[in-house]
């Protein structure tokens, strides 16, 4: 491990009395491994994942590990990641979130040639946006992403806000039957027999169900860190501590969490940081796919409690992260259900000062229609009505203050729309101004009928995509481009 260092579950701390804690957490072979510096590689192979002692997964890794090892560097570093193709399948690298050059954005076809078996290729950029982001295949995502070819990438800021554990958590969903792979995303809505019956009609006028229907019954083992149910490691705490949970969504489903026992703010979102954030309690935080948030808390309520998925899916039960205080055991909370309101993000935090509003004036208005259709007898996921590549791409010239009305008509399906390689400030949703703080991301959840307005500056020029984190929507159809001239 040349240039490592060993990390507890992604906990670094600028806090040397941490040191302590971390070479704890290093004798345990299931810590989240930390890489430092700005020289990295990362070799694409198989791997025997164990999401507990009886749940054993085939995963594609990047460096043995699901997730792979956290590259933790350092805002103005240029930081270089030599890719390693060990699999039988070509893969790329995508950075997801960080404004990277065009070339290094990892798309196959468009960006750079998917990197061969048996080949390698070298990543290199400068680093400067600080925030949580996170790195994934980008060649057959459905698949590779799906099998585990992710990790997590912090760009740590030149003046650190110093925390005493800076945890992070990378949560993903697996199938209970691998049999049922073939069928995720509506690949075999059509001919199956999962049909919703409950309408009490005959088979002949079944309703087929929708992806967002079947996709949790399908997705029930959910994991933290590549691990599950009582699997999870806990996050160890002293009292007094500032604690920082950075939350990564790697998987194809939402997940609202619930921490008990604590208040908390939400700092960031999609690495990009909330002014003034209030104190959060009794909601819940809803990640959607690609989404980050990073929370701060006080430990200041000395036990052993949960950070707790909320969401109706029978895997909601595996997702449970206990926060376990020195001296205390980690017993099994109980778990704190019930109806509880899922935080606007779009009403939180301060509202301050920004870039754009909704009537300055934009060189480019555009609008995308996502929708959820059948076409010959196969479920596509459409933009303005068509799919990739035939969706038109969104063209602009540097410069351009550009503003896009997302709108999701799909009746069920939710779609948490990426682009790549720029960050947009959502300006309005569902007709209401963003009422917050300047609300800045790069992955947006729309909700079936919800409308968002977003807003960014073609700064940086070059083919972009720009599609639905349920990557299996991209797969059939839902992605586009932001091409530049
Ligand atoms: Cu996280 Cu185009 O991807
Ligand atoms: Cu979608």
């Amino acid at each position: 491990h040349q240039g490592h260092d060993m990390g507890n579950m992604g906990s670094t701390s600028s806090i040397p009395a941490n040191s302590e804690a971390a070479a704890m957490f290093a004798s345990n072979d299931t810590v989240m491994e930390v890489l430092t510096g700005n020289s990295f590689t990362l070799t694409a192979k198989e791997s025997m994942l164990h999401l507990d002692d009886s749940t054993m997964k085939n995963a594609w890794t990047y460096n043995g590990t699901v997730p792979g090892p956290q590259l933790r560097v350092k805002q103005g570093e240029t930081i270089k990641v030599v890719l390693k193709n060990e699999l039988t399948e070509p893969v790329t690298i995508h950075w997801h979130g960080l404004p990277v050059p065009n070339h290094m954005d990892g798309i196959p076809g468009i960006t750079q040639n998917a990197v061969k078996p048996g080949d390698s290729f070298t990543y290199q950029f400068k680093v400067d946006v600080p925030g949580t982001y996170w790195y994934h295949s980008h060649q057959n995502g459905v698949v590779q992403v799906d099998k585990g070819l992710y990790g997590s990438l912090v760009v740590e800021p030149k003046e650190q806000q110093p925390v005493d554990k800076d945890f992070t958590l990378v949560v993903d969903e697996w199938l209970k039957d691998e049999s049922m792979a073939g069928m995720s995303h509506g690949g075999g809505h059509a001919g199956m027999n999962m049909s919703n019956t409950s309408s009490g009609n005959n088979s002949s006028m079944d309703t087929p169900m929708s992806d967002a229907e079947m996709m949790p019954l399908m997705y029930t083992i959910f994991s933290a860190n590549g691990k599950t149910g009582a699997a999870i490691q806990p996050l160890l705490v002293k009292q007094g501590e500032k604690i920082r949970i950075r939350l990564v969504n790697a998987g194809f489903l939402s997940h609202p969490l619930y921490l008990q026992g604590h208040e908390y703010k939400i700092v960031s979102t999609d690495g990009q940081p909330i002014n003034n954030p209030p104190l959060v309690s009794g909601q819940l935080l809803n990640i959607a796919p690609g989404e980050r948030y990073d929370i701060e808390f006080v430990a200041n309520n000395p036990g052993s409690w949960l950070l707790e998925e909320h969401s109706s899916n029978p895997g909601a039960a595996s997702l449970a992260v206990p926060i376990v205080y020195e001296g205390y055991e980690s017993t099994k909370p109980k778990a704190e259900k019930g109806d509880m309101p899922i935080i606007d993000i779009t009403k939180y935090g301060e509202a301050a000062k920004s870039n754009f509003s909704l009537d300055d004036s934009y060189n480019i208005e555009y609008t995308m229609d996502l929708n959820t259709e059948m076409s010959n007898g196969e479920m596509a996921f459409t933009i303005n009505g068509k799919t990739y590549p035939d969706t038109p791409p969104l063209q602009v010239k540097k410069g351009d203050r550009v503003k896009v009305k997302l709108v999701n008509k799909s009746p069920k399906d939710l779609h948490p729309m990426h682009l790549h390689g720029h960050f947009f400030q959502v300006l309005s949703k569902n007709g209401q101004p963003v009422s917050g703080s300047p609300l800045v991301k790069d992955t947006l959840n729309l909700l079936p009928g919800e409308e968002f307005v977003v807003s960014f500056i073609a700064d940086n020029p070059g083919e972009w995509m720009f599609h639905c984190h349920d990557l299996g929507h991209a797969a059939q159809g839902m992605m586009s481009e932001v091409k530049y001239e």
